[in-house]
């Protein structure tokens, strides 16, 4: 873990400031509507070097680069597929992660050598006005070391990553909670490569059927798929609250604290049942039941519909990791 800690700024007066820092190639943690990210120039190889590092992620794990406008998808990559501008048309801004073939500009680095690219335009105006104020594209993944829960919260960013990065902007707890949803449209089908804040069911209404194909290890489609992901530092496991245990647990619910068990910490997602709000809470109840001092969470899962989805998948890598 990094010592020292870095310049902590209110997310729409610190907008120029780390701007600056952007462009000196620095490191600025900053919140979409999704969870944090951890920016650096993506036209600098060095700038985006620095996110590997401060991240401790493997380099074979490819970066989101950030855009402004959607306008700006054709000044940086020319034509791109016509399925993969109207998602663009139709979601952007918002929590939606795009595949295009990557331009000259993009060094292989952000891609981790690969010949495509992920792109999107979030929905938070702080975030865009710091990409349009810098104006270079911004690669940022979630602002979280690899492998751990991701950010929701500036403090979260903090405590993670500390000196190792340079500016954060706080602009307080994100809108979704989870990360975009990332689809590949440049085929005959669109396929979905990691489940997110975008429902399944829009993008099917959007553009008809999809493909749902997650990879899941070794070279994975997208790594942030690896099945061993998100995961906090007390081990989980998916369950019910009516399941014997021993120890300090602490369990997560979706909609009602558990009647009975001896809970030593709870979270509940949801109190009005509805998977959206749960999805805004998922990872800030995790990284309290982990501060919670407990020996083991025990997370129930919620209804497999919308964001429910994903919120599962993210449940489930999480489970992973302690297996
Ligand atoms: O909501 C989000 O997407 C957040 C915010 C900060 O925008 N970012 C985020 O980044 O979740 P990260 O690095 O935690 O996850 C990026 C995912 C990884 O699973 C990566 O493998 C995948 O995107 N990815 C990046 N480039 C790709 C590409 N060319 N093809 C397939 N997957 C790619
Ligand atoms: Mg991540």
């Amino acid at each position: 873990m990094s010592t020292g800690s870095p310049r902590v700024l209110p997310a729409e007066r610190g907008v120029d400031e780390a701007a600056a820092v952007l462009r000196a190639g620095g490191l600025v943690a900053f919140p979409t509507e999704t969870v944090y990210g951890l920016g650096a120039n993506a036209l600098d190889a060095r700038a985006a070097a620095r996110i590997f590092e401060a991240k401790a992620r493997p380099s074979f794990d490819p970066l989101i680069s950030h855009l402004a406008d959607a306008a700006d998808l054709a000044v940086l990559v020319g034509e791109v597929p016509a399925a993969v501008a109207a998602l663009a048309k139709r979601f952007w801004p918002g929590p939606l992660t795009l595949i295009v073939d990557r331009p000259q500009a993009i060094p292989p680095i952000v891609t981790s050598g690969l010949g495509t690219m992920a792109v999107r335009v979030p929905d938070e105006p702080s975030a865009r006005s710091l990409i349009a104020v810098a104006g270079v594209p911004v690669a940022a993944p979630s602002a979280n070391r690899f492998g751990q829960l991701s950010p929701t919260r500036a403090e979260h960013v903090v405590a993670g990553l500390g000196g190792a990065v340079d500016v954060v902007l706080d602009g307080g707890p994100t809108r979704c909670g989870i990360e975009s949803t990332i689809v590949d449209a440049r085929g005959d089908r669109p396929v979905v490569l990691r489940l997110g804040a975008l429902p399944v069911e829009a993008i099917v209404e959007a553009v008809g059927p999809v493909e749902v194909r997650q990879g899941s290890s070794g070279q994975p489609v997208a790594p942030g798929t690896l099945a061993a992901h998100y995961a906090p530092r007390t081990p989980l496991r998916l369950g019910a609250a009516a399941e014997p245990g021993g120890g300090r647990r602490g369990f997560l619910a979706f909609r009602e604290p558990p009647a009975d068990g001896d809970w030593a910490a709870v979270q509940v997602l949801s109190p009005d049942g509805d998977v959206t709000t749960a999805a805004a809470r998922l990872f800030d109840a995790l990284h309290r039941l982990d501060a919670a001092g407990v020996t083991e969470i025990v997370a129930e899962p919620v209804p497999e519909t919308g964001v429910g989805r994903a919120i599962n998948d993210r449940l489930r890598r999480a489970a992973a990791t302690w297996h």
